[in-house]
């Protein structure tokens, strides 16, 4: 008999279970003990879990935003999934969040069925105590004084975590790599003021993170998928030159005066007479932040598309400014903004079912080439130890119309 279903991903990257297609044959030997044939199954398993997640084009060893802070309330246990990785987020007594994997290293019930007390996790099923905050097991409830079972040497699984900018992020270090021993803090919005105001807003998109990031990064579709008055028009497009320099991990659009025809940009050169000046940077794993300035007065935004499965990403987006405007007139106007893309996203999977072959074209998504040399040079570089090579060898001027 086997202790559990042995799970498995097909060419489709749909996760199976073993019934469906013999993936392996840990039970095959009879004289085998279940112990060691439970075992067998689980490292069998893990490395082909392992495969198919090194396949899915994520970039592992990032901070990821997972949750929004306020959704981590009292004694709740939230559910997340980052990187095909289902999550369980909570904070503990004295307010510190946490996020394990939702899987019990005992029978593999997620963890979120349980219950949190104080600062620890407690299984729903045969109640093993779990540190929320090092997943460190505590207490075996079946366990009697002749029991030599050392529980403290078992782990559920478990990520850093952070709070910062109102998300709850998760360090998703990949499958069998070590945590760096000091792992860098999470991404912090850029802000210029004490006082500001803030949005957040989020949506999820059909699409493997790639197209929602090269969706994020594309200048091309702006009069045609955000076409409308206040915005842009589509007889208003012109030629732009845009200069561009690397950075660490990616590229920076160097400061420059934005596009005369953005109602948005007037509108903030009118309040301080001043000029306006904009720098957007690209950073991987999934980073696009953009500063407007113009004298005292400024905006900062913040995109990441975060991959929850490969078929399926996550935009948050977080705003702050000092403008005099109030979060009610923005939030209409970034929202329809963001549906905008969402449903040309929705669209694009539409025909992406069919694999078809697509183009990469000069100069308009030289910044989509760029993103692929960067993880692919950066994938490299982890596995060989060599200094990672920059796609970019300066700065470059791209010309396209827009
Ligand atoms: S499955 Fe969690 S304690 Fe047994
Ligand atoms: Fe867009």
């Amino acid at each position: 008999m086997l202790l559990r279903e042995a799970v498995y991903y097909d060419a489709a990257g749909l996760k199976r279970l073993a019934s469906e297609g013999e993936p392996y044959k840990a039970g095959g030997d009879s004289t085998m003990s279940e112990a060691v044939r439970t075992m067998l199954q689980t490292n069998a398993e893990a490395v082909q879990e392992a495969a198919a997640l090194a396949d899915a084009g994520f970039l592992w060893d990032f901070w990821y935003p997972a949750v929004r802070s306020a959704e981590i309330r009292g004694q709740k246990l939230v559910t997340a999934m980052l990187l095909e990785v289902p999550l369980v987020i909570g904070r503990t007594s004295e307010g510190k969040a946490f996020a394990m994997r939702d899987s019990c290293p005992h029978r593999g019930i997620p963890l979120s069925y349980g219950r949190l007390d104080g600062t620890v996790v407690e299984c729903c099923y045969h109640g093993w105590r779990f540190d929320a905050c090092s997943g460190r097991c505590v207490e075996i409830p079946s366990l009697t004084s002749q029991d030599k079972l050392k529980v403290e040497r078992i782990f559920a699984g478990h990520f850093p975590c952070e709070e910062c900018d109102g998300y709850v992020w998760v360090y998703m270090s990949g499958p069998g790599t070590q945590l760096p021993e000091t792992v860098p803090a999470a991404p912090a919005l850029n802000v210029f003021s004490d006082k500001y105001k803030i949005i957040h807003l989020s949506c999820e998109l059909p699409s493997h993170v790639d197209h929602g990031i090269i969706g994020l990064m594309d200048p091309a579709h702006g009069p045609f998928v955000h076409q409308s008055w206040f915005w842009r028009k589509r007889a208003s497009i012109h030629e732009k030159a845009k200069q561009f320099e690397p950075i660490p991990n990616g590229f920076r659009m160097s400061p420059h005066q934005p596009s005369a025809n953005s109602a948005p940009y007037r509108l903030l050169a009118k309040m301080t007479g001043e000029t306006v000046t904009t720098a957007i940077d690209f950073v991987l794993p999934n980073l696009r932040t953009e500063i407007d300035r113009s004298g005292k007065l400024w905006f900062s935004s913040r995109a990441t598309v975060t991959p929850v499965r490969r078929d399926l990403c996550r935009i948050d987006f977080v705003a702050a400014w000092n403008l005099p405007i109030p979060v009610a007139v923005f939030r209409p106007f970034a929202k329809k903004f963001l549906r905008q893309d969402q449903l040309t996203m929705i669209q694009q999977a539409e025909g992406l079912k069919y694999n078809p072959r697509l183009m990469l074209i000069d100069d308009a998504d030289r910044q989509a080439k760029w993103y692929f040399a960067l993880k692919a040079n950066l994938l490299e570089s982890r596995r060989t130890g060599a200094a990672m090579v920059h796609p970019m060898n300066g700065p470059v001027t791209l010309h396209w119309r827009s």
